[in-house]
């Protein structure tokens, strides 16, 4: 007999969303957090440039809105953008609580920038922000005892009844069995898609589970087509999605190809520090034309000590690939790096469905629309984290849990044919990478689409017929998520934002989301 546990909240994701969403909730609730890997494991730990918010005299929030608004292309909610512009400065005080140590000069915050930000207003810690964040949040939590942490169990599916979200099944990676989480309330947290390509800057937790299980519960999924790369990942035959900041174009950081002539300002005035929209279709458009793999991006000229002071990470990163990078430009190349769409919410992170939340880069609040501006994704994380907990912590009663069924696996058997669920994962992502990329046109997309109906069958029988993996949990959600967002994207016929297709290159005065 499986096991069966009963919890206030069920919190599945343990990033820089959940984590605080377990600090922000009732000492009196009893909580389950849970994490399919390691609990420091998924994007919060590797964020670098740091998180925005106006901390500076001569910054205002009228500003910060305008800015994220300009970057989001006519499709943000400017309701949802200002309530996280102005609960920014609140969720960097909740951080420094925490224990957060932001990099400051002299007394005051060192505030650097990135693409979209007209005015200095991303705070950080060096750059290993997300790292400092997510080693505070997780020492916090470990010390309440009415949290209870579940390392390596990755949920399926949620409990549905009655329209009414009841908790999860969830794989137990020790023991092998599925055990049901029954909740009051559950928060999904997590995290992106970005893993669905090939190439990305994500670690390998972001598969889109949680879209792809809200979506199987009914619930309304926002914009999916707007799937940003970040323009600078490291090229190198052995580094394996690593990050180079946006922070360093910020600090003056110059793009260029390999025989040292620039190029951004052929395509826009903002030049390096343009939306990641624009740069990365730069890159992408200057290494197609002239058939090279790489461009480069060129911070040497501030010097040894500097570099070493603000970018300790990645100096020490690229000296381990054999890149002086006080001396030396670093080859670069655009990645997959953040799901602007997702489940849609209200400000308080709840969803369609009774008693089922979603914050984080799982959720679809409306503040990043076509494309999101830098360092507001650990903002949204923050704010949406204390305001979904202030509503749960208003509404838990003490009513019954809900029976269910325990997770019948009497008719499936141990898999001979692993070797379908690793060629099916490396498809999806080639497809997605290939066809529904940087640069799209209707004949791709609809390829990937046929292609996609096809493997999700084959995926199905996969599932009807062995014993259930960690493996085939995620393969089943990368291909649910990139049906959506390709179906998103055959939806827009137009380009805005980070959706560009070339069929219909240019911006239509329809400025609707895309739900399915
Ligand atoms: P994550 O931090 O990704 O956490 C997801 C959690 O969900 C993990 O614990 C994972 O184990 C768990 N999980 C997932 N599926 C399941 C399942 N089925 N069952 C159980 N658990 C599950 N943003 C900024 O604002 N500023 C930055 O400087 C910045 N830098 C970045 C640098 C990099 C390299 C990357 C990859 C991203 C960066 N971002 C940055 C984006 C930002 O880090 C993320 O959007 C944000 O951290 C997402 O946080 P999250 O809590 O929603 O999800
Ligand atoms: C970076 O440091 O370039 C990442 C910032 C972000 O994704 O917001």
């Amino acid at each position: 007999m499986s096991k069966q546990h009963q919890f206030d909240v069920l919190i599945i994701g343990t990033g820089s969303a959940g984590l605080m969403s377990a600090l922000q909730l009732s000492k009196n609730l009893s909580i389950a957090l849970i994490a399919k890997d390691q609990l420091l494991e998924g994007s919060s730990f590797y964020a670098q440039g740091g998180i925005s918010a106006v901390l500076d005299a001569h910054d205002n929030f009228d500003a910060h809105v305008a800015d994220t608004l300009s970057a989001a292309c006519g499709l943000a909610d400017k309701k949802a953008v200002s309530f996280m512009v102005e609960n920014a400065p609140a969720a960097i005080a909740s951080l420094e609580e925490s224990g957060v140590n932001f990099t400051r000069s002299n007394q005051d915050y060192h505030l650097t920038t990135e693409g979209g930000h007209t005015h200095r207003r991303v705070a950080h810690v060096a750059d290993k922000t997300g790292q400092s964040i997510q080693v505070n949040l997780l020492d916090n939590v470990k010390q309440y005892e009415n949290i209870t942490l579940f390392e390596e169990y990755i949920a399926i599916d949620l409990l549905i009844q009655k329209n009414q979200c009841h908790g999860a099944y969830i794989l137990n990676k020790h023991t092998h069995q599925v055990e049901s989480f029954v909740a009051h309330k559950t928060i999904l947290a997590t995290g992106g898609a970005s893993k669905i390509y090939r190439y990305t800057s994500n670690p390998d937790t972001s598969t889109g589970d949680g879209i792809a299980m809200a979506k199987r519960a009914g619930c309304n999924i926002v914009n999916m087509e707007f799937a940003q790369f970040h323009p600078t990942c490291l090229y190198h035959p052995h580094a394996k999605s690593f990050l180079i900041s946006e922070a360093i174009r910020g600090e003056g950081g110059q793009l260029h190809l390999e025989n040292g002539e620039k190029f951004m300002h052929k395509y826009d005035g903002r030049g390096e520090l343009a939306p990641r929209d624009i740069v990365a279709r730069a890159i992408d458009s200057e290494m197609k034309s002239g058939g090279f793999d790489c461009v480069y991006l060129d911070i040497s000229f501030k010097g040894k000590d500097w570099i070493k002071k603000h970018f300790p990470t990645i100096y020490a990163k690229c000296k381990d690939f054999g890149i002086d990078i006080s001396k030396q430009s670093i080859p670069v190349v655009p990645a997959a790096h953040y799901t602007c769409g997702g489940i849609n919410t209200d400000l308080n992170g709840k969803t369609d469905l009774t008693n089922l939340y979603a914050i984080g880069e799982v959720a679809h609040t409306g503040v990043h629309g076509a494309n999101r501006m830098a360092s507001n994704s650990l903002l949204e994380c923050i704010v949406f984290a204390k305001s979904c907990a202030r509503d749960i912590n208003h509404q838990i009663s003490n009513s019954n849990y809900i029976e269910f069924e325990p997770w019948d696996a009497s008719r499936v058997e141990p898999s001979k044919e692993k070797v379908v669920i690793t060629h099916l994962w490396d498809e999806v992502r080639s497809i997605m990478w290939n066809f529904v990329g940087i640069v799209r046109s209707d004949r791709r997309l609809n390829y990937a689409n046929h292609r996609l109906e096809q493997i999700e069958t084959e995926v199905n029988e996969y599932y009807s017929l062995y014993l259930i993996s960690s493996d085939l949990i995620e393969l089943r959600n990368l291909v649910k998520t990139a049906q959506i967002i390709i179906q998103s994207a055959l939806f827009r016929d137009e380009s805005r934002g980070l959706h560009f297709n070339e069929d219909h290159p240019s911006q239509s005065k329809n400025t609707k989301n895309t739900i399915i």
